[in-house]
């Protein structure tokens, strides 16, 4: 370094930007300081960060200082304009001349505002960009090789800081939208459990009144027709209402030992005609080291069926399902995966599926999906899904290896 570098300033800037970056998890804070620091490092008029945004593929406005708003009002520029080679991914780009650079988009705007040079310092990781720092000067002035080489060392910090941050905040998110939609679904069931029970006497009154009197009708006829059609959507009533009880009413599972394979075999003979019907290919890959574990068969084999029924239904004629059951002794656990290739889940829809009375089906009651997930969380497992729309969806039950006493007395 030359006798003329300004260590000092350096340090401190850096220490600056190295404290706000380890002390805060607040995003902004660190971006704000980044911007004011490299701006002031550089003597420069102001800067500005750009974040890329993934949803519009635009590198938004994120921190700014020095700049006016006729300026800043211009908003997100495009990922060609500030990345238009990759090589120059981790490399400080200087524009000496605003008027002529390809990835100047304002320059009238630019020169207005006083501004003469420019100097670009990406903020990237590995192959990756995920922003970009501007800073704005308001002469031009030639750079040091330290000088640059301090600017990629401090954007390279920014990256790191933004990853960091950037996954927190989307685990809080996450976080934030499971205790909403857990929330969600307790009050539901609470509200569907009141719901059913005050309906399902009333309904049974209807079925019984209505097949009394269709024994009594000439079997031909408009009187028939009219009940027979009562009957069938009180029988379809019936089954939703059933359904809702059965959400609603999160039984403790009976455990006993019982074999996956054995409740998978079973679920399969149900629906064996169905699929067969449909010419819909099934495919069954049992573990041969499957191992007994404590559950409920017939809740476990009611999640299976519907699984397997909602594969069904998602694949067009002549489709394929597989049904595959693994041990996985490591984690201490066992798994059925029900693989189809089918309509597929969109990302939208994926996060609905597992909420009460959520259907896509003309005739579903969108209560499968929610009874399963009680059923397998009442377990201590997990249900998974993986969705490409167009070509197919991948359900995964986990569910742990229970050997235990306590287990088998429903104490776990
Ligand atoms: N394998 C799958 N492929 C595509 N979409 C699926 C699949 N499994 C579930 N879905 C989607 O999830 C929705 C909810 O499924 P769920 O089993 O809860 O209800 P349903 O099948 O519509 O009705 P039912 O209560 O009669 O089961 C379905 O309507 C469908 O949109
Ligand atoms: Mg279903």
């Amino acid at each position: 370094m030359t006798a003329s570098t300004p260590y000092e300033s350096y340090f401190h800037v850096f220490r600056d930007i190295i404290r706000s970056m380890h002390s805060s998890n607040n995003l902004q804070e660190v971006l704000d300081v980044a911007v004011t620091k490299s701006a002031a490092v550089l003597d420069a008029k102001g800067a500005l960060l750009r974040i890329f945004n993934e949803e519009t593929e635009r590198f938004d406005v994120r921190a700014a200082c020095g700049l006016g708003e006729n300026y800043l009002s211009k908003g997100p520029v495009s990922t060609e304009k500030v990345l238009s080679d990759p090589s120059e991914l981790h490399r400080v780009k200087i524009i000496s001349d605003i008027w002529h650079a390809p990835r100047v988009e304002y320059p009238q705007e630019a020169w207005d505002e006083g501004i003469r040079m420019m100097v670009d310092v990406p903020l990237a990781i590995k192959d990756q960009m995920l922003g970009l720092i501007r800073i704005y000067l308001g002469q031009r002035r030639s750079f040091s090789g330290h000088e640059l080489d301090f600017m990629l060392t401090l954007a390279e910090q920014c990256a790191c800081v933004i990853e960091r941050v950037q996954l927190m905040e989307n685990q809080k998110e996450n976080f934030n939208y499971l205790a909403t939609r857990m929330d969600k679904m307790s009050s539901l069931g609470r509200m569907a459990a009141g719901i059913a029970h005050e309906i399902n006497n009333p309904l049974a009154g209807i079925l019984l009144y209505s097949s009394n009197m269709r024994k009594k009708v000439p079997s031909e006829g408009r009187l028939a027709e009219g009940l027979d059609i009562i009957i069938k959507e009180t029988q379809r009533c019936k089954v939703i209402i059933q359904g809702l009880l059965d959400f609603s009413r999160d039984t403790e599972p009976k455990r006993v030992p019982a074999n996956l394979n054995h409740i998978v075999e079973s679920a399969l003979g149900i629906v064996e005609n169905e699929y067969h019907l449909q010419h819909v290919d099934i495919g069954l890959r049992l573990a041969k080291d499957m191992v007994n574990t404590l559950l409920d068969g017939n809740q476990i084999e009611q999640v299976v069926l519907n699984l397997l029924l909602n594969a069904l239904h998602a694949v067009a004629e002549y489709g394929k399902v597989t049904v595959t059951t693994i041990v996985d002794h490591d984690a201490g656990a066992i798994r059925v995966e029900v693989v189809d290739n089918g309509c597929g889940i969109s990302q939208e829809h994926q996060k609905r599926i597992f909420e009460p009375f959520f259907s896509t089906r003309p005739n579903g009651t969108g209560l499968g999906l929610a009874i399963s997930y009680g059923i397998v969380q009442n377990h201590q497992g997990d249900i998974r899904v993986s969705s490409d729309p167009g070509k197919g969806t991948r359900f995964v039950i986990v569910l742990p290896i229970r050997t235990d006493a306590a287990a088998g007395k429903g104490l776990l």
